[in-house]
């Protein structure tokens, strides 16, 4: 597919926030009493809950009526091939285990995305949006058309990142953990290292929250190793379109890859990105 024009992108991007809508809604309304872990993933600490399988289920359903000849890849069971060269990257409940714990901070996380999802650094989010169904709040952004947030369907706010501290060290930055129990470690590792030199440190526990809150200026930077393309694609793209910088394990002109993510503001990113990058190599060599 050509590169699509302003209108196009739009378009995805309202369908974006309707799929994306309407799944956080489900998420909240059919939520079952008693609700539990359905089944684990890679470790017993990667849960799956019944929300989880029946929001990407939803997720499909919406998009097919929708995006008929995209394809879609979700992070549960199931997805689909396509023939338009797009592909719809989900994640039915990005904050599983604070959904499970009713903590406010989970979402349905939903991009569009040129290239190939499933190959480190061939793909880019064209449109995406994130809803958190407590909170009310909506991110949406498209490329080149800015990043937007409103809350309980009041007006459209247009993000931009807070200020840069004047130095690292009153930086405040959020990150996340893997779940697998030797990736935490080397993650603990790091952190070591790593919280010495700034303000704090805040673990929020939805990577792509994480990135609006970037976005939105609520935190001056994130990093974390071990996502997965739907964990931060419509995220990447609200966070690169309210102006921060988003980079690779090899640096600010590389792609975010499951090796690591790091975000901030362009004023930030000439020490935190060598500074983390550094890090990320020495802990996971990487
Ligand atoms: C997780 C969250 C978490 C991050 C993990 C992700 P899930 O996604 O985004 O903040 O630290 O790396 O796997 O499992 O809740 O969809
Ligand atoms: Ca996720």
């Amino acid at each position: 597919m050509s590169e699509p024009d302003r209108a196009q992108l739009q378009a995805l991007e309202d369908i974006a926030v309707e799929v994306a809508r309407s799944a956080a809604r489900l998420i909240v309304d059919e939520r079952p009493a008693g609700l539990g872990v359905a089944r684990t993933k890679a470790s017993a600490t990667d849960i799956v809950t019944v929300m989880d399988q029946a929001a990407q289920d939803h997720l499909l359903a919406r998009l097919g009526a929708l995006a008929p000849d995209d394809a879609v890849l979700g992070e549960e069971r199931g997805g689909r091939g396509g023939t338009s060269g797009l592909t719809w990257v989900v994640d039915p409940i990005d904050g599983t285990v604070n959904y499970l714990y009713e903590l406010p901070a989970y979402a349905v996380s939903v991009a569009v995305v040129d290239g190939d999802p499933a190959v480190p650094g061939a793909w880019r989010p064209l449109a995406g949006a994130v809803v958190n169904p407590v909170s009310g709040e909506c991110f949406r952004a498209s490329r080149g058309g800015g990043a937007f947030r409103s809350v309980a369907g009041g007006p459209q706010r247009r993000l931009t990142l807070r200020a840069a501290p004047a130095h690292l060290g009153e930086a405040l930055v959020a990150t996340g953990f893997g779940y697998a129990a030797s990736t935490r470690g080397e993650q603990a590792a790091l952190l070591v290292d790593l919280l010495p030199r700034v303000r704090d440190l805040r673990r929020l526990g939805s990577a792509a929250l994480d990135l609006c809150r970037l976005a939105a200026g609520e935190v001056d930077a994130y990093y974390e190793r071990g996502l997965n393309a739907w964990d931060l694609a419509a995220g990447w793209l609200v966070a690169t379109e309210a102006g921060a910088v988003v980079g690779g394990p090899g640096g600010r002109d590389e792609a975010p890859t499951s090796e690591l993510l790091w975000a901030c503001g362009p004023d930030l990113a000439a020490c935190f990105g060598p500074l983390i990058t550094g890090l990320a190599r020495r802990h996971h060599g990487s």
